[in-house]
């Protein structure tokens, strides 16, 4: 069955989507995808559902998404599930969306378990409460043992206060003799920062949803080569076929890092 976002591909119009799997997983994969998952209250608003559906209707998104990108051989699949801005929202939905790694991990951590997926947080764990930051904890325990992809959550994640963080602990260890300014680096810097113990730090591909062309202080330092990639579709209405466009789209770009 020929899909309809794949109607740009005239050469391929007979291809199932299995195909267009297969021939893109001969090709260079991203190993590091990230995704600014927007547009779940639009979404909402425009079935005239509250938005807190939305934001439920996204998780289910969250498993169908980690399931595909696995398939395809992603290393890195970095999702931004709530930012550190997002405290300005109404109290309900913020307390909605603390309740949501429970509710997401209480029903997919066996299936993450067994597809070898490691769980990891990427954000501030002060901040959030204890019963979110317990249920984020216990998936990445269970999965630590895990070789397969790393879903990264960017769970109280901002790119300027994790650069803050960086530079407060860098000046701490330069005080205790660590190194001097001379010995400051991008590789030292880059240490400090969240995605550190990442296998692969910076993404290949950043894609963010519902049509808003903004970066909203996500990952500032580590898209600085990312290849960026939009859809007008809000997150809940995202699917494989989505990510494998996006990915596809990616292949045909050259990426030069500056040189020529
Ligand atoms: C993204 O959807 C989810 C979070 C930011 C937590 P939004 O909640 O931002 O949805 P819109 O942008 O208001 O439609
Ligand atoms: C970015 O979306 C944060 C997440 C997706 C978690 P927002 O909806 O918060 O971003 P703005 O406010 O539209 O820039
Ligand atoms: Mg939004």
């Amino acid at each position: 069955m020929m899909l309809k976002r794949f109607s740009f591909l005239k050469d391929k119009a007979n291809a199932s989507f299995q195909d267009l799997v297969a021939e893109a997983k001969q090709r260079e994969i991203p190993e590091h995808i990230a995704i600014i998952m927007d547009g779940n209250g639009r979404w909402a608003k425009r079935r005239a559902l509250p938005r807190v559906a939305g934001h439920h209707e996204g998780m289910k998104v969250v498993r169908k998404i980690t399931k595909f990108a696995s398939e395809l051989g992603v290393k890195v699949l970095t999702l931004y599930a709530f930012s550190t801005e997002n405290w300005k929202r109404p109290k309900p939905e913020v307390e909605y969306l603390m309740k949501l790694p429970q509710e997401f991990l209480g029903t997919f951590l066996p299936e993450l378990v067994s597809e070898n997926v490691q769980v990891r947080l990427m954000g501030h764990k002060e901040g959030l409460p204890a019963h979110t930051l317990a249920a984020v904890e216990r998936a990445m325990a269970e999965t630590a043992h895990n070789t397969g992809m790393v879903l990264n959550f960017a769970l109280n994640y901002g790119s300027r206060d994790e650069m803050v963080y960086a530079v407060k602990n860098l000046v701490t260890d330069s005080i205790e003799g660590k190194f001097t300014a001379e010995d400051v680096t991008e590789q030292l810097l880059s240490s400090y920062l969240m995605t550190s113990s990442l296998p692969v730090q910076d993404p290949d591909l950043l894609i963010r949803t519902s049509g808003e062309i903004r970066i909203s202080n996500f990952m500032l330092w580590q898209i600085a080569y990312t290849e960026l990639w939009f859809t007008e579709d809000y997150w809940p209405d995202f699917t494989e076929a989505h990510l494998l466009e996006a990915v596809m789209s990616f292949q045909k770009r050259g990426r030069r890092f500056g040189g020529v």
